[in-house]
């Protein structure tokens, strides 16, 4: 009987291997026997073997070389390379233990690299690997469809909670969407990106910084730290001691680096970079303007608005209120706040003490210490509202976006002017 047709297999074999060594191909065959494959498959030769077998016959799914005898085995890798069709996922092996030779290979398309002698136990978890990385491509397929979501999180005044929201924000989108994302916190000398998650900051961002030229896609994924499967943080603790020596490159490379990498990217962005480094807003699809509604945070989230409206008029904004208290407690009431900057808030926070702490307590973001709390819903809407706008269905989220506040209300001068005089 046929056996039933998987899509994207066609008729490839599972599984060739090329051994230089007896020992070699019967491990091969062995573990190949266990799989289930045929152990014919596994030839006895190395690479050259392999690149002339495989430039007159089909590649398999799975295929284990030997480069033992391989005197150059980038160059030969890139040989096999012209003659293997794409889709298949290369093993190989070989006696040099070097890391650099190890990451060349990496870089030019192996999915692995084992050290001779094979041991059964190695190769099974290479091919375990390898099969993992064949039944995934549909989840890859599905999202590549889907155009990069930038998000730049900017707070009006300092301590607002626009990282809180950032943070948030960037877990929402990778564990409740499932969208690989990367937070890129630029608040270099006090960044709290890697904190929220109870992460190490690591060096990463500081050497982007130092050598703006090494930023390429190996950079990045040797960079950032994981938080989660699905979610990269690139933060730092600068030393406190030296100035930010940068014209913004590093930034700008960062989030083009981050765009090709991941499906979303959420910016942590101080308001006082965007004053130093104006371009770094330009690729940015969705601003989240975070305030409290207070009467310093309305004249500047009416400047910050406006700026955006200037230099960003291709980037949604979305105004968030966070650290809301009860109506009394307000230093501006929230109908005068909308007033003076001339929009709505499109989502409000409450002020939630409880769970802010829980968070910082737990080394999590607050809207994974409280899932199913009042406070984290506003933030859900918030993401689905970001999401919308990267899958351009503008219409279905955002309420009120684009509409940037003007010059600044007369109603900001009358509150003003409420002011008793001296
Ligand atoms: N909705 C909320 N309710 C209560 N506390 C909150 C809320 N959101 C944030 N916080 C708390 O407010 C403090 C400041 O938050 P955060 O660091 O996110 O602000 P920020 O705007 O990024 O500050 P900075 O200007 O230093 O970058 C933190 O202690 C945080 O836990
Ligand atoms: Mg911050």
């Amino acid at each position: 009987m046929n056996a039933p047709w998987k899509p994207g297999t066609g008729l490839r074999e599972p599984f060739a291997a090329f051994a230089c060594d007896d020992t070699t191909a019967d491990t091969l065959r062995a573990v190949a026997a266990e799989l289930g494959w045929t152990v014919e498959k596994v030839h006895k030769g190395g690479l050259r073997n392999a690149v002339q077998s495989l430039s007159v016959s089909a590649s398999p799914q799975i295929l284990f070389v030997d480069l033992a005898e391989s005197g150059d085995p980038l160059n030969d890798i890139n040989a096999l390379a012209e003659v293997c069709e794409p889709g298949t996922v290369v093993i190989a092996a070989g006696q040099v233990n070097d890391v650099r030779l190890y990451r060349d290979l990496v870089a030019s398309g192996i999915q692995d690299y084992l050290l001779k002698p094979v041991h059964p136990d190695m190769l099974r978890e290479a091919l375990g690997h390898a099969q993992a990385m064949l039944n995934a491509p549909k989840a890859t397929e599905a999202v590549v469809d889907r155009p990069h979501c930038s998000t730049a999180v900017i707070g009006t005044r300092g301590g607002v909670g626009a990282s809180t929201v950032a943070t948030s924000l960037a877990w929402l989108m990778s564990d409740k969407e499932k969208r690989a994302t990367a937070l890129l916190d630029l608040d270099v000398h006090f960044g709290t990106g890697a904190l929220a998650l109870d992460l190490e900051p690591g060096r990463g961002l500081t050497d982007a910084i130092e050598n703006p030229s090494r930023i390429d896609g190996l950079f990045i994924e040797r960079a950032m730290v994981k938080a989660s499967e699905k979610l990269a943080v690139l933060s730092a603790e600068a030393p406190i001691n030296q100035p930010l020596m940068t014209d913004g490159a590093a930034f700008y490379q960062l989030q083009e680096e981050m765009r090709a990498a991941f499906e979303c990217t959420v910016v942590d962005l101080p308001r006082a970079m965007l004053v130093q480094h104006p371009h770094l807003i330009s690729d940015i699809q969705t601003a989240v303007v975070v305030t409290e509604l207070t009467l310093a945070a309305a004249r500047d989230t009416i400047r910050i608005l406006s700026w955006l409206k200037s230099n960003a008029p291709q980037t949604q904004v979305t105004v968030v209120a966070n650290r809301m208290h009860a109506a009394g407690q307000l230093e501006i009431s929230r109908k005068d706040f909308e007033g003076s900057i001339e929009r709505k808030i499109d989502h409000v926070v409450p002020f939630d003490q409880k769970l802010a702490a829980q968070a910082a307590k737990l080394g999590k973001p607050m809207a994974e210490a409280g899932k199913n709390s009042k406070t984290v819903a506003p933030l859900l809407d918030l993401v689905k509202g970001v999401l919308s706008v990267g899958d351009e269905a503008l219409d279905a989220g955002v309420p009120g976006a684009g509409k940037s506040g003007g010059k600044g209300s007369s109603l900001l001068a009358s509150l003003l002017a409420k002011r008793p005089r001296k």
